[in-house]
């Protein structure tokens, strides 16, 4: 795409990742893609914000050379270290040997760690402010919105927010930049949840913490490093930062996550009995199988909902480990104060009810329920578990 200009002399610039399968390694997006936004101030200084993963970087550059000439760069301000956003920092500089390097004191540090760069780096303070000629930045310190050394740029003349991660979404961007522009608000929506349950969810606080020092600022347009750039409603995205951010610690929405997996189909069978009991209800249900579903897509479910019900054979003694896996992921990433309920098939001597506990109860999920059965589910075991299903929802429902 041909850099964008966002407001006068303050372009967007980036590139659309849809050829990468995992994000960091571990998270699909072969179907969704990414996009990493960064933006070019063209000002009497110029300065750059953020970079790109080590990957076009023909057409990185190229989209500062239509603005202009980029080895005039006077700036290049590092808001986050993660190599999405400064693989391309050895090249830049390269090509741009003026430019001094801005970021936190612990950017300075891991500029070294990673790169090798100790010269012509800045370090500023939280709270600090640089001249660019017409326009100035600000920047804000904001811990662990991802990483130790995370910071926000702020342009206060048009009240532009560089958020870097906060705030940002998977999602390729399809032409349109903007959240008025966009036709497909959902996708958008759902892909921002997913990114922030897999990215953002354990530093919860931090994000609260960091919406609560940008209470000081007015912000009129949000400009993330990934998705949609949000001028129309800048606050719809914090908002929702914001309520993701206290489910961490608070009550999450009524709905139930059904997560399951099944060898032979025992426990499976037992899963839509206790589904028709849930739904039944009227409660908000998603069910997923755990061997056949990426956590990815399991963990925005089990962040919003306050629910969560587990079914699961034994396997070697144990949870099945598809199921395990799911939850070990969940717990790990912070996923604590939920109701929960567990079922399961077992052969000989059992062991899955057992481990589920010894998973989630450290993480202060409450067990409400559980129950297993040996083999086949008999006709009197379906109608337990439907009534199992009716009797957890209605006490998701009345909160
Ligand atoms: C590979 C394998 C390992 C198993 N390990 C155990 C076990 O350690 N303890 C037990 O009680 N049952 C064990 N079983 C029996 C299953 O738990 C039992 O067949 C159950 O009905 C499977 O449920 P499903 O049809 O939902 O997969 C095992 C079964 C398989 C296939
Ligand atoms: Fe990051
Ligand atoms: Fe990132």
């Amino acid at each position: 795409m041909a850099a964008i200009e966002i407001k006068p002399d303050v372009y967007w610039i980036g590139v659309n990742d849809r050829t990468s399968d995992l994000f960091e390694g571990l998270w699909p997006i072969t179907q969704e893609g990414i996009s990493y936004n960064a933006y070019f101030i063209n000002d009497q200084h110029k300065a750059i914000i953020d970079l790109t993963k080590s990957f076009k970087a023909d057409e990185f550059f190229g989209q500062i050379d239509e603005v202009a000439d980029i080895s005039q760069l006077d700036y290049i301000i590092i808001n986050h270290m993660e190599p999405d956003h400064t693989g391309v920092v050895n090249l830049i500089r390269k090509i741009a040997p003026r430019a001094t390097i801005l970021g936190t004191e612990k950017t300075v540090q891991m500029l070294k760690d990673f790169f090798g760069i100790t010269e012509k780096v800045q370090a500023i303070k939280d709270g600090q402010t640089l001249s660019l000629g017409k326009r100035t930045l600000r920047f804000f310190y904001t811990p662990f919105v991802h990483w130790p050394e995370t910071m926000m740029t702020y342009e206060t003349s048009h009240g532009i927010l560089f958020s870097c991660d906060g705030f940002g979404g998977y999602g390729a961007l399809r032409g349109a930049i903007f959240d008025d522009e966009c036709k497909d608000f959902d996708f958008y929506q759902r892909e921002a949840l997913r990114y922030y349950a897999n990215i953002v969810a354990r530093f919860s606080r931090n994000v609260l913490s960091a919406i609560d020092k940008l209470k000081a600022i007015s912000i009129s347009i949000v400009a993330p490093s990934h998705g949609l750039i949000w001028r129309e409603q800048p606050g719809r995205i914090i908002e929702l930062y914001e309520q993701w951010a206290r489910y961490a610690t608070g009550q999450a929405e009524a709905g139930i996550t059904l997560i399951y997996g099944s060898m032979y189909g025992n426990t499976e069978t037992m899963m839509n009995a206790v589904a028709q009991g849930i739904s039944r209800t009227g409660i908000p249900l998603e069910i997923f199988d755990a061997a056949r579903s990426h956590a990815s897509y399991i963990l925005p479910s089990l962040w919003r909902k306050q629910g969560v019900v587990v079914g699961a054979p034994t396997y070697e003694v144990t949870l099945f480990p598809p199921v395990a896996h799911v939850l070990d992921i969940a717990v790990h990433k912070g996923v604590r104060n939920k109701k929960a309920a567990f079922f399961g098939s077992y052969g000989w001597s059992g062991g899955a009810q057992g481990e589920f506990k010894k998973i989630v109860e450290p993480a202060t999920w409450e067990v409400a329920d559980s129950f297993e059965f040996i083999g086949a589910p008999t006709k009197e075991d379906l109608k337990k578990g439907e009534e199992f299903g009716a009797a957890f929802a209605e006490r998701i429902k009345s909160g």
